[in-house]
């Protein structure tokens, strides 16, 4: 392969974790020719300009791509938006199309660490291990309060059986559930591991619902008020997908009826205000989401579903593949 030019990147919403797993990355391959400039700023109208000088953007999941910030990056000329994610929901393809901007993701860095993070979010909510955590360490052995179900003979449906939804159903087979599954272009896969129904039965037979499709016009808010009645009662609720799949004010409400009996989220529709920093000193401004963290069963984690060694590994690896694809005019398969 040809050298690859030295291009710069700016790195929008950058942790320390993007740092380390990029610089090991450029560490170990020295003539990748990339230059990383971090920034902790999210993208939007206002941070734009930023990325002056870079000859591409790396962006996660939070950072808005409307038509507006594409135009002003296109004007910088910058020519390529790396996505560190799988989700592209926050980017207006059409428009970055129209403008000729080449545009890639990591389309599956670890769909296991996903699932497991799914299957650690409903461990914890059914046996409570959150709260015994805290009370032996405060002395308190007694057993009130933490009383859960057995899993093994349950019945989960997922909802989404892509990469993520196939390892969440060979994780709850594997407990001894009864897997149920639905999805629009159901993989022939899935059936190893359980039974493809439509929509409505999967709600109406599932102790736990698990959702694992990507965020489009039809799944915005496919969970609301509608298809929470259609769930068994006292069913828990699992999204680790995107907070907008799930129309929280019906979740409270279902919640406060007890028609739901338990929700575990790693992703919420406002969090783009709140995930990935540290507020623990500030006054939370949002009511919804303050509500939800009052009830003893929702377990909130912030979108650390993707927070494994392995995934970020793969994450720095994949982008950089991208870079060097769109560098030296190569094909690029996870170009969107
Ligand atoms: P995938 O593309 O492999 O699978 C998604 C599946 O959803 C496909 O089989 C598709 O046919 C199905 N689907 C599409 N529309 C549907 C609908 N209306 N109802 C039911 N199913 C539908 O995607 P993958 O890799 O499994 O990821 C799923 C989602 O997980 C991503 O879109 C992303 O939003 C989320 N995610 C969350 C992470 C986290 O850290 N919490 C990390 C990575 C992804």
């Amino acid at each position: 392969m040809r050298p690859t030019p030295t291009m710069r990147i700016t790195v929008y919403s950058a942790q320390p974790y993007d740092r380390r797993f990029f610089d090991e990355l450029v560490e170990s391959r020295a003539d990748a020719g990339l230059e990383w400039i971090y920034q902790t700023a999210s993208l939007d109208t206002g941070t734009v300009t930023l990325a002056e000088g870079s000859d591409a953007i790396c962006v996660f999941v939070n950072d808005c791509l409307d038509a507006e910030v594409l135009e002003a990056l296109a004007a910088m000329d910058i020519r390529a938006i790396v996505l560190r994610c799988a989700g592209f929901n926050n980017i207006d393809l059409e428009t970055a199309h129209r403008l000729g901007l080449f545009v890639a993701r990591v389309p599956a860095y670890s769909p296991e660490a996903v699932a497991e993070h799914a299957l650690a979010m409903i461990m914890t909510l059914n046996r409570k291990t959150h709260r015994a955590f805290n009370r032996v360490r405060e002395g308190n052995f007694a057993l009130d309060g933490l009383l859960g179900v057995t899993l093994h003979g349950k019945t989960a449906g997922v909802i989404g059986t892509g990469r993520i939804g196939l390892c969440m159903a060979r994780i709850l087979k594997g407990l001894g559930c009864e897997v149920l599954g639905y999805d629009p272009y159901p993989s022939d896969t899935f059936l190893a591991y359980g039974e493809v129904v439509p929509l409505e039965a999967l709600l109406a037979r599932s102790d736990i619902v698990s959702l694992h499709c990507p965020l489009t016009e039809q799944t915005h808010h496919m969970i609301d008020a509608e298809t929470l009645a259609a769930m068994k009662p006292g069913a828990m609720l699992v999204n680790t997908s995107r907070g907008a799949l799930i129309d929280t004010p019906a979740v409270i409400a279902a919640l406060k009826s007890r028609q739901l009996g338990a929700l575990a989220i790693d992703v919420y529709e406002q969090e783009s205000e709140l995930f990935f920093r540290d507020h623990s000193a500030e006054i939370i401004d949002d009511d919804i989401f303050a509500r939800l963290t009052s009830f003893p069963n929702v377990l909130i984690t912030g979108h650390q579903g993707f927070f494994t060694v392995e995934a970020l590994q793969e994450i720095a690896q994949v982008t950089c593949a991208n870079l060097v694809a769109f560098a030296n005019d190569l094909e690029c398969p996870n170009r969107l």
